[in-house]
């Protein structure tokens, strides 16, 4: 069988788990396309890299795939490439190089997506390629795929959710006592944080996520979506731990309804009863509820952050047919 090729950009918390999960894949029975990978983009190609080294070692890399010219990635017999650098600059080249040329792209570049969702699935379309981006919303929960497929509901009137693991992970140790920037700190060694932590505490990512949701709910371009918002500073901080004495938390949550013809989109922190079941997303964990004529209510949870759980959904999106 013909291996499926990846150009894989980015070797950090998500790429570095993919490449473990390629090696996992291809050690399981079964008769599923092998995955090799040609090139691995990074900034710095000095730094060690077991996950690389390892794939390499199992045949799963090309033993010369480190590069750090962007220019080299998309070599023509390229299936897919894998988008997992983060920004807006040389993410959105790569991204839009590859479409251009009909190549398969998977993403998890959920600024990218806010900023130009709607115009990069348009090129994808005229090309008759193929964007995916489970793993950009939410991390290891499939909720993409399910509203985008219908399968959430019909006729959705909201989508309300913890979009951001690491401020529900901060919240939750200011609670317990720790301070704002240790909290930070330690989500940023756990891998949940974005490279700049500023995105997760001030609610942008969270505000990417939403506007995607908005997208993939309602149909409307993410980046003309008109979001109210606040995050999470000292302030916040101080008014959790407070709140955690009495016995209730506070949580970042989002919310994107349709009232008539409008979407009215809104990030805050909410003070929530410590009996209700949005007082128990714990940690890194996300939760999202869609609200529709068909379905009624339905609840998704789980792991939101971390990159193992989110390179599992990027996985998915490449071997999905
Ligand atoms: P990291 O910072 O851990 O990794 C980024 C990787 O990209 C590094 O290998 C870095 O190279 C490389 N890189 C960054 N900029 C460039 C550039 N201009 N040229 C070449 N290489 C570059 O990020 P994450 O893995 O955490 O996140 C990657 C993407 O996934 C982001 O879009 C993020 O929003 C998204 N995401 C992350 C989640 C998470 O929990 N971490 C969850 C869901 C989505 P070098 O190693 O040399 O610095
Ligand atoms: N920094 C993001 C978060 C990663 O904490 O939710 C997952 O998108």
């Amino acid at each position: 069988v013909r291996p499926l090729r990846v150009a894989l950009a980015g070797c950090g918390h998500v790429g570095g788990s993919l490449l473990d999960l390629f090696g996992e894949r291809a050690q399981q029975p079964g008769d599923a396309q092998p995955i090799r990978v040609d090139r691995v983009l990074v900034r710095d190609a000095e730094r060690p890299r077991p996950a690389l080294a390892q794939a390499i070692a199992r045949g799963i890399a090309a033993p010369d795939a480190c590069i750090t010219d962007p220019t080299l990635l998309l070599s023509d017999d390229i299936d897919v490439l894998v988008e997992a650098i983060g920004g807006t600059t040389t993410a959105r080249t790569l991204v839009e190089t590859a479409l251009r040329r009909g190549i398969r792209v998977v993403t998890a570049n959920k600024a990218l997506l806010g900023e130009r969702g709607s115009s990069l699935a348009a090129l994808a379309r005229i090309t008759d390629t193929r964007l995916d981006f489970e793993g950009a919303v939410c991390g290891a929960i499939p909720i993409v795929r399910c509203v985008r497929s219908g399968a959430a509901g019909v006729g959705i009137t909201k989508v309300s959710g913890i979009l951001n693991g690491t401020s529900n992970y901060v919240l939750e140790k200011v609670a317990e006592g720790a301070s704002l920037a240790e909290a930070v700190a330690t989500a940023q060694r756990l891998g949940y944080a974005e490279a700049d932590p500023t995105r997760d505490l001030s609610g942008q990512d969270a505000e990417d996520k939403l506007r995607i949701l908005a997208w993939m709910c309602f149909g409307v371009d993410p980046a003309t979506l008109k979001v109210t918002r606040r995050g999470i500073d000292a302030e916040t901080a101080a008014w959790a731990t407070r709140v955690a004495l009495e016995g209730d938390r506070v949580k970042l949550i989002a919310s994107c309804t349709r009232e008539g013809d409008e979407l009215v989109a809104r990030i805050f922190p909410t003070r929530i009863t410590s009996d209700d079941p949005w007082a128990r997303v714990s940690g890194p964990f996300n939760r999202i509820v869609v609200e529709s004529e068909t379905a009624g209510s339905l609840v998704f949870q789980g792991p939101g952050a971390g990159g193992r759980a989110t390179a599992g959904a990027v996985l998915a999106d490449i071997v999905a047919r």
